[in-house]
């Protein structure tokens, strides 16, 4: 399919290159910053505009990769009439495009993407309009992943809710261990194989058969020992606290 981007952001850049090697052709780049859409277009073979109004119209499917904030500003800002438009967003309706086309849908990536790393494995979901704008998108989606699933709104929205506590809360308290190590001379990279090994398992066997640690344990002693060493360090010792009392009451209920 010949395809339009609207971003150049960790979105756009890692699903284009996946459009790509799935044999469509990104014909046109838009982003804000002249820069980005530059950069991004050059590495496509691709034209590149930061005035939303010269949209190229020969596009098949356009694609709005751009911060949740802006879409449902940009979306009274284009009109493609019956052009296939979508959002890669998980948190906004598939009706936010309704302004836009007569034919709509949801292309959403739910993985966590970054520009730089460009080969993760990109599970998609989608929605249409209606049924044929639904299976157009679904032979799109499959060119660029194996796995494609359709979810209505408030199903995407549950599973956005599900990635933030698998991926960006977990990453978080990665960036909290590694602070710690840090103020405490320690060498964050040996905690690597714990990490992986947690992470790894799970393809296996259920987090919920999974827990180790103090807190499922009952081990009020070392539980005291770290609340006690993390008093230096309030914010982690509160975060700590929290999450044993989670564990704890978690296991309860099993
Ligand atoms: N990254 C992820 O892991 C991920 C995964 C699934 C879904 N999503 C969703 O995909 C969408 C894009 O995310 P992203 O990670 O690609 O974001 P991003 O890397 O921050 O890129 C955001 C894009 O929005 C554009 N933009 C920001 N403000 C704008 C404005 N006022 N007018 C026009 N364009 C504007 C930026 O243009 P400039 O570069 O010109 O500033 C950029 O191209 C979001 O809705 C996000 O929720 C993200």
């Amino acid at each position: 399919m010949k395809v339009v981007l609207i971003g150049s952001g960790n979105v756009a850049t890692v699903l284009a290159h996946k459009m790509v090697k799935g044999g469509n052709s990104i014909i046109q780049v838009f982003s804000r910053n002249t820069g980005n859409a530059q950069e991004l277009a050059a590495s496509l073979n691709a034209t590149f505009i930061n005035d939303i109004t010269l949209l190229n119209p020969e596009g098949d499917i356009y694609i709005l990769a751009v911060s949740d904030d802006v879409l449902p500003i940009l979306s009274k800002e284009i009109y493609l009439d019956t052009k296939l438009v979508v959002h890669t967003t998980g948190s906004a309706s598939i009706h936010i495009l309704e302004p836009v086309s007569k034919n709509y849908g949801v292309l959403y990536p739910l993985q966590s993407l970054r520009k730089n790393k460009l080969d993760a494995a990109v599970p998609l979901l989608i929605d249409g309009s209606d049924e044929k704008i639904l299976e157009t998108i679904r032979s799109f989606a499959e060119t660029l992943s194996p796995a494609v699933e359709y979810a209505g709104d408030e199903q995407r929205l549950k599973l956005h809710v599900a990635a933030v506590f698998v991926s960006n809360f977990v990453n978080h308290l990665y960036a909290l261990g590694e602070r710690f190590c840090d103020m405490e001379e320690l060498p964050f990279n040996i905690l690597y194989p714990l990490i992986e090994e947690t992470a790894t398992r799970l393809k296996e066997f259920s987090p919920n058969n999974m827990q180790t640690g103090p807190a499922v344990r009952g081990d009020g002693v070392t539980i005291n020992a770290h609340a006690e060493i993390l008093s230096a360090y309030p914010n982690l010792q509160k975060i700590y606290l929290e999450l044993t009392e989670s564990i704890i009451n978690f296991s309860r209920v099993k």
